[in-house]
């Protein structure tokens, strides 16, 4: 038997930010990608409620519920077994009181088999991730640009650019490590910013348009693979231009079809 692959946990996370190991992170919505990112050796899966956006189309992660979440959750426990995986909690399913945060999480890490769960939010949930950590859930951070506030912050905009809104940022980072976060996405921050908060804080910082300190970096499957083509922020390099493969494939496929090239002999049965 080929000896069982040794699973990312958190405290290989903690580990490597001490060790100056970068940690590599993407998100995936189902079985298929899951197992490839897998494969391809990143260290954390994000199960993130961008699902709403990237595949359902919707305009903000607001609409994002529980259901869904669980859902895509589930398939990409189904293809994933080195990396840690960790579920996005959607809007409204940990604001409202700490013993409904409790109650939906506990849903997600047993409907899911996820490793732990991602909220946003800086200071202001400090009490709600300690209560979530001392029932033994690993709870990831997420401070700066917040996707669920994005109206009240008045669209997706580099936050912490002013000093005041820079401490915000590294004040709210210490309470959630202070509250037992394993870890802390970092959004669209000044690099300078970013590397404030991955310096004075000991868990591992990830970052998206974030810059080059933090200790890990994440970015959207989809978008990094050139396959959601229609979002390119500035922050995003893109690996693969997958979208124009697809309409290429798809374009190759139409004209065989029309013209009697596909199928052929080769792709048919004779008996
Ligand atoms: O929802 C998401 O995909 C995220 C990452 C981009 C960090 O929160």
């Amino acid at each position: 038997m080929p000896p069982a692959t040794k699973r990312v946990t958190t405290l290989d996370l903690l580990a490597w930010k001490r060790e100056g190991r970068k940690i590599v992170a993407l998100t995936a919505y189902d079985a298929l990608f899951g197992r490839l990112v897998d494969e391809a050796g990143a260290d954390v899966i994000l199960v993130g409620d961008s699902v709403n956006t990237v595949l359902a189309g919707q305009p903000t992660t607001l609409s994002a519920t529980i259901e869904q979440m669980i859902y895509h959750s589930r398939m990409v426990r189904a293809g994933v077994e080195r990396a840690l995986l960790i579920v996005d909690m959607p809007f409204l399913t940990y604001q409202v009181s700490i013993e409904e945060a409790k109650r939906n999480v506990g849903r997600v890490m047993q409907q899911t088999g996820a490793n732990g769960v991602k909220l946003e939010g800086g200071a202001q949930m400090a009490d709600t991730v300690h209560a979530l950590v001392e029932i033994g859930v690993p709870v990831m951070g997420h401070v700066g640009f917040t996707p669920q506030s994005v109206h009240a912050l008045g669209g997706a905009r580099v936050q912490g650019r002013a000093p005041e809104a820079a401490e915000r940022i590294v004040a709210d980072a210490r309470a959630l490590e202070d509250a037992g976060a394993f870890s802390l996405v970092l959004e669209l921050m000044p690099s300078g910013v970013a590397a404030r908060v991955t310096r004075e804080t000991s868990i591992p910082t990830i970052g998206i348009g974030s810059g080059p300190d933090c200790d890990g970096q994440v970015l959207v499957l989809h978008d990094m693979l050139g396959l959601n083509d229609r979002f390119q922020a500035k922050f995003v390099r893109a690996y693969a231009h997958l979208a124009d493969d697809v309409r290429n494939a798809v374009r190759a496929f139409g004209a065989d079809v029309r013209e009697g090239r596909y199928p052929d002999a080769e792709h048919s049965f004779e008996r």
